[in-house]
């Protein structure tokens, strides 16, 4: 089954557990936790304190981005009861395996992420291995980009090496994804989407999450 992720990188912080409320109400199946640490991206959003905070708030499982250079330093801090996915970027880390094993060790589901210029060949060693591979459609580091069309290539590309090699992985994509073009990244192979402004920018934040679902339920 698809499952929906809305990033609350776009939501009200000032009232954040109303609009975590709308998301949950409505359907959605986990909240994308995207963190930024100015120097992997040029940008800085909120730590494993903003994330914390949600615990006993929200039934939702946490999906946690770390757009974070050495991420190994972070891991444990984002280790809670509803924390299912931990995802790093391929492109941070020195010793990915080992990263990896460090997730896992937690008991929690070890996501790699992979920047829009990056190919899918460079996880060739360590394929068996992935729990969650997450395929950027836009240049991390903000909401509200524009879905970058290659992306819809690499998520077939990854989604037959997913059949072949490692099934019950799940693809998931974050960018720029709309209520038009969510049904052709889905078609092309994704199984959990992500979506920031266009849940978090409308004044009907449950309603956008009920339309998303119509689209990515198969
Ligand atoms: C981008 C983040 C995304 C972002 C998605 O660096 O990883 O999760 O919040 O936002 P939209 O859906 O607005 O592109
Ligand atoms: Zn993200």
């Amino acid at each position: 089954m698809n499952r929906l992720a809305p990033s609350i990188l776009s939501a009200d912080f000032s009232r954040l557990i109303d609009d975590i409320a709308a998301i949950e109400d409505a359907g959605a199946q986990a909240i994308h936790i995207d963190v930024m640490d100015g120097n992997f991206v040029p940008n800085i959003s909120f730590g494993s304190r903003v994330m914390k905070s949600l615990l006993g708030k929200t039934r939702l499982p946490f999906d946690v981005h770390l757009m974070v250079a050495d991420p190994d330093r972070y891991i444990k801090d984002f280790v809670t009861d509803n924390t299912e996915i931990i995802t790093v970027h391929q492109e941070a880390c020195i010793h990915l395996h080992r990263t990896l094993q460090s997730i896992k060790s937690f008991g929690i589901k070890a996501g790699v992420s992979l920047n829009p210029s990056t190919s899918p060949l460079t996880l060739e060693y360590i394929f068996e291995e992935l729990d969650y591979l997450l395929i950027m459609s836009v240049n991390p580091g903000f909401g509200g980009q524009k879905f970058i069309p290659s992306a819809l290539d690499k998520i077939k590309a990854v989604s037959d090496m997913k059949r072949r090699r490692n099934p019950d992985m799940i693809i998931a994509v974050d960018g720029g994804i709309t209520l038009e073009n969510v049904r052709q990244v889905t078609e092309a192979g994704a199984n959990l989407i992500i979506a920031g402004s266009s849940v978090f920018d409308s004044p009907d934040v449950g309603g956008q999450v009920k339309k998303f679902l119509a689209l990515v339920s198969d």
